[in-house]
C-alpha cells in the first residue's frame, strides 16, 4: 500500500478578495501545503468566480503547488489559459454537463507538465470516473455539490473515498485522494480514516482567528 502524506489545501474562494495578495500571504506563511483555487464560469456551476489572472497573482507570491479546481463548461478549451500561469495540477468535471472530452482533457494536462485530477459531484456515481483512474494523478471527490462555499459535509461521500482508495490498490495506481467541501476537525479526521490524503478547506481556515492553529488542527495536531 502506498503511503501519501496529508497535505492542507485551503480554498481561496473564502479568502478576503479585498486584501487577497495578504490573505494568501498569511495562510503561506500559516503552513498551507498547496493552494486550491476554485474555477466557476456560472454554467457549469450557479456561481462565477475568477479566473487565470487569479492563478498568475498566487504564483507571483508562493512556490507552493496550485490546484486548480476547474468547474466550467469545455475545459478543454481553457485548460491552457491556466497551464501558462503555474498550476501544478488541473482537476476537471467527469459529468456530460461539463461538455468536454474527459479522456483528452486529462492528457491535454499532463502534456502540459500538470498533474491531471478528475472529480465528480456528490449525485455522479463513482462508476463515471473508474475508466479514468489509471490516467490521473489526482481524484477528487466533492463532498458538496460545487458552487458555494461554506457548505455542510456530506458523509455518504466517504463510500467514494474508500473505493477510490481500494482501486488504486488493485489497479496500482498512486493517484492522491482529495476531498473538497465542508471540511473541519471532525470531518478532516472522517475522510483520512477513508483515505483522503489532501483535504481542501476554505471557511475552516479563512474564517479561523488564527490560520497556523485551524492548518494544524485539520491536519490531525
Ligand atoms: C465548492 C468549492 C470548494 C469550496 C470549499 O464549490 O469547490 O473548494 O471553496 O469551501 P468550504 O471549505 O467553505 O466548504
Ligand atoms: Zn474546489
Amino acid at each position: 500500500m502506498t503511503s501519501h502524506r496529508i497535505l492542507i489545501a485551503p480554498s481561496i474562494l473564502a479568502a478576503d478578495f479585498g486584501h487577497l495578495a495578504n490573505d494568501l500571504q498569511r495562510v503561506i506563511a500559516a503552513g498551507a501545503d498547496w493552494l486550491h483555487l476554485d474555477i466557476m464560469d456560472g454554467q457549469f456551476v450557479d456561481n462565477i468566480s475568477f479566473g487565470p489572472a487569479i492563478v498568475k497573482l498566487a504564483r507571483g507570491l508562493t512556490t507552493l503547488p496550485l490546484d486548480v479546481h476547474l468547474m466550467i463548461e469545455r475545459a478543454d478549451h481553457y485548460v491552457p489559459r491556466f497551464l501558462e500561469p503555474g498550476a501544478n495540477s488541473i482537476t476537471v468535471h467527469v459529468e456530460p454537463e461539463a461538455k468536454h472530452d474527459v479522456a483528452a482533457t486529462l492528457r491535454l494536462i499532463r502534456a502540459g507538465g500538470c498533474r491531471a485530477g478528475l472529480t465528480l459531484n456528490p449525485a455522479t456515481p463513482f462508476a463515471a470516473v473508474e475508466p479514468h483512474l489509471p490516467n490521473v494523478d489526482l481524484l477528487l471527490v466533492m463532498t458538496v455539490h460545487p458552487g458555494f462555499g461554506g457548505q455542510s459535509f456530506r458523509p455518504e461521500m466517504m463510500e467514494k473515498v474508500r473505493r477510490g482508495r481500494e482501486l488504486r490498490d488493485s489497479l496500482g495506481a498512486h493517484y492522491d485522494l482529495e476531498v473538497d467541501g465542508g471540511i473541519n476537525v471532525q470531518t478532516a479526521r472522517l475522510s483520512i480514516e477513508n483515505g483522503a490524503n489532501i483535504l481542501v478547506a476554505g471557511t475552516s481556515i479563512f474564517k479561523a482567528a488564527d490560520y497556523a492553529d485551524a492548518i494544524r488542527d485539520l491536519r490531525g495536531g
